[in-house]
């Protein structure tokens, strides 16, 4: 059994789980690589105590009963049930106005995702959604997803800016995800992804964007500390590797750590780029080379697959097998963006990555959970069941984590717990 000091008593609210079919810890404080993603700490017939919002103790039901006083705990009896961390989505665009439904079956009929852009839809038409949306709209609209993420299980979420392409809607996007950060139950970690696309005010003219952002936006971003990471979409005909060098160097120099969008469409050495920068993760990597492979696992930057994106473009998947087997910590995330990917299913992102990228169910659990963690450097709080971390905790209706793959798509959430209370409770009328 795991323990802090001690376990207080009468110091205000405290939650005991116990009986669980299957207590999946996922412990540690760093990403898991390689072949040890395989290693999630099942504890059978486990028991989980949290008080004040943090874990305090964890191990066999037995364990656990031994040591504490029963009466003066909120008790969820989880017999029959899976216990497992909160998921981290460490991938998402959820801040966005507007929708795209007709660039959905252009793409299925053949138009590219870049040509589309070219004209001046994709990123560009949410651009003008975006620019032209209330920010009070903008920020219910952004509370009711997370409202719907977090009914599938994620009690973190990665967002980014990158809808706006100027210094104030930028900012405008930053500040919903900072007072959503506050309000919602959902933590939000919230990046600035300023080179998303260049703005139509700057066409043809990406030298002189990227000097604007350099030198008006990221100045802003850092001074009012509304983003931990800067993101670059580093793509042929958007951003170069050199100008996302260019930028993500620059938001080094202010505090702002490193994503990449990498190697979505052609392999421009975006995960090498990732390595030289010591970048905190890499995502979408459809098309990275293994030299691209290697250089992430020697560099130790977070892999972000994100398996419903190239099911919703009809892409071939990213190589994570090829990347585990060669020792990169892979994290799994959704993408979830009004264009390329339309969907926060957690749920279908497990089974795609059982499916389609041929990763176990354990892997599995690790990109989704302590990995993900890591991609948005929360792994010291959040992203497995150790004593000290916050109390996000999942409870599946069913005894096993395989049935998050097997169940494909389907939502099979019994609770949810947000720092110790019990924020989603489907348990009443629900038989899968
Ligand atoms: O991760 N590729 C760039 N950005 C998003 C898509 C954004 C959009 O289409 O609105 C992505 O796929
Ligand atoms: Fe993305």
């Amino acid at each position: 059994m795991m323990t802090t000091d001690s376990i207080a008593k009468g110091d205000g609210q405290r939650l005991l789980i116990k009986n669980a079919a299957e207590l999946v810890t996922c412990g540690g404080v760093a990403p898991k690589k390689g072949a040890n993603m395989n290693d999630i700490g099942i504890i059978v017939d486990g028991a989980l105590v949290i008080e004040n919002g943090i874990i305090k103790a964890v191990g066999t039901t037995t364990e656990i009963l031994a040591r504490i006083d029963v009466s003066t705990y909120q008790v969820i009896d989880a017999a029959g049930k899976c216990v497992m961390p909160g998921f981290v989505d460490s991938h998402t665009h959820f801040i966005f106005g507007g929708y795209r439904p007709e660039e959905f079956f252009w793409r299925l009929n053949g138009t590219p995702y870049l040509e589309i852009l070219e004209r001046g839809g994709g990123i560009l038409n949410t651009l003008e959604a975006t620019r032209n949306i209330d920010k009070q709209q903008l920020k219910k609209i952004g509370s009711k997803r997370l409202d719907a993420m977090l009914a599938m299980g994620v009690t973190t979420v990665e967002g980014k800016s990158g809808y706006g392409l100027d210094a104030s809607t930028e900012l405008a996007q930053l500040a919903v995800m900072e007072e959503l950060n506050k309000e919602h139950t959902v933590d939000v970690v919230p990046t600035f992804m300023g080179a998303h696309a260049v703005p139509p005010e700057y066409r043809g003219r990406t030298d002189d964007y990227v000097d604007f952002v350099i030198e008006q936006v990221l100045p802003a971003v850092a001074s009012q500390g509304v983003a931990e990471f800067c993101d670059v979409f580093c793509e042929q005909g958007v951003f170069s590797v050199v100008q996302s060098r260019k930028i993500l160097l620059a938001a080094q120099k202010l505090g702002l750590k490193s994503k990449i969008h990498a190697d979505e469409i052609v392999d421009l050495g975006g995960a090498e780029l990732a390595g030289e920068l010591k970048a905190t993760s890499a995502d979408h990597l459809l098309q990275t080379s293994d030299a691209g492979i290697d250089c992430l696992a020697t560099q130790g930057v977070v892999a972000t697959v994100l398996p419903m994106t190239a099911f919703s473009l009809r892409e071939s998947y990213a190589r994570a097998r090829t990347m585990i087997d060669r020792g990169v910590a892979v994290a799994l995330a959704t993408d979830y963006n009004p264009g390329s990917c339309f969907s926060h299913s957690i749920p279908l992102v497990a089974s795609l990555a059982a499916i389609q990228l041929r990763m176990t169910p354990a892997e599995i659990i690790t990109g989704l959970t302590i990995n993900g963690a890591a991609a948005v450097g929360r792994a010291h709080t959040v992203g497995s069941l150790d004593c000290g971390k916050q109390g996000d905790v999942v409870i599946l209706e069913q005894p096993s984590h395989l049935f998050l793959m097997y169940h494909v798509g389907m939502n099979i959430i019994d609770k949810v717990i947000k720092k110790g209370q019990v924020v989603i409770d489907n348990s009443k009328g629900k038989t899968l």
